[in-house]
């Protein structure tokens, strides 16, 4: 008999070449925020899925298919996946780590740097008028040499933003899981988020925290968007005490919060940190791996979820 692997999502062709010769594959189109009852219809026939970061992999989903077995979310991160479920139910959960770390890390500086230098205003404003003025008071940013970055979350790719950031010139503080962030907080001219999204990281960027930033600082967020209370960081943009915020990630997506789109001293971009053709492949590749070696009986190699083997 053969097993039926079901990508929920576009993902790119290796994941197919990969899977096809020894799995039927079923495709479906890449669609945001599906609701638990087309999450199940899709899964129905389903041994093991690649899943998007989007999917709602609630108790109810995992538990609706006694088949499936195996879920490989094409993500490093799985707040998605209710792995408490999984775990009860016997269902070996992966994610694709490492191989988006230098994508999500060389984004970030991208975001930093169009903020403090006002990048997209200055694109903005070329066309719209046409015209390249220079004038010694336009578009005043700050220089990242000197400046103090604050990491919230030393992981992998934290850690791999600081490494970029000190070539800048950057001092570079970090805390780590458990450990306060007040200091942090309080004495970085910049602060960049690369925590997962838990129960204790929800909002860890709150009213109270934001007040602790320094006057003036800036706050960058590709890691996911609930790590920020959206409404808190709007107040904090809009009274000035921030000076401005770069963000790949929202709290509610895929809305936006409009307040956001209306200010000026916001760089927003859609949740781009792993879209290089590189990193996207790489994440293509280990999550049919890790579908192909569990389906083959073999342990997968990123496992959240280990489970005994199909
Ligand atoms: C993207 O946000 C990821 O977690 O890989
Ligand atoms: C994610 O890969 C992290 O550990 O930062």
């Amino acid at each position: 008999m053969r097993y039926t692997v079901v990508l929920t999502g576009e993902y790119p062709p290796i994941a197919r070449e990969i899977l096809a010769p020894a799995f039927d594959v079923i495709q479906h189109p890449t669609e945001q925020a599906r609701t638990e009852e087309e999450i199940i219809t899709i899964l129905s026939e389903a041994d093991a899925a690649i899943t998007l970061l989007g999917d709602p992999l609630t108790r109810n989903v995992l538990a609706a298919n006694p088949n499936l077995r195996m879920v490989a979310n094409y993500a490093v991160g799985y707040n998605n996946v209710d792995v408490e479920a999984a775990r009860e139910l016997g269902i070996t959960v992966t994610n694709t780590p490492g191989v988006l770390t230098d994508a999500t890390a060389d984004l970030t500086m991208a975001l930093m740097l169009a903020i403090t230098r006002r990048v997209v205003e200055g694109d903005d404003e070329i066309r719209t008028t046409g015209r390249c003025e220079w004038e010694p008071m336009k578009l005043l940013g700050i220089s990242l040499q000197g400046k103090r970055l604050g990491i919230i979350g030393m992981g992998r790719i934290g850690s791999a933003v600081a490494e970029r950031a000190r070539a800048f010139g950057m001092e570079v503080v970090g805390s780590r899981r458990g450990e306060s962030i007040d200091d942090v907080l309080a004495t970085s001219d910049v602060i960049s988020v690369h925590a997962p999204l838990t129960r204790e990281t929800h909002h860890i960027i709150d009213a109270a925290a934001l007040s602790r930033m320094k006057p003036g600082a800036y706050i960058v967020n590709t890691s996911r968007g609930p790590l920020i209370d959206e409404n808190a960081l709007c107040d904090a943009l809009d009274s000035g005490h921030l000076r401005g915020a770069a963000l790949d990630v929202y709290e509610f997506e895929p809305e936006v919060n409009p307040r956001l789109l209306r200010m000026r001293n916001v760089v927003i971009v859609p949740h781009i940190g792993s879209a290089t053709d590189e990193a996207r492949t790489a994440m293509a590749r280990i999550a049919a791996m890790d579908v192909f070696r569990f389906l083959n009986g073999q342990p997968p190699l990123n496992p959240v979820v280990p489970q005994p083997r199909a």
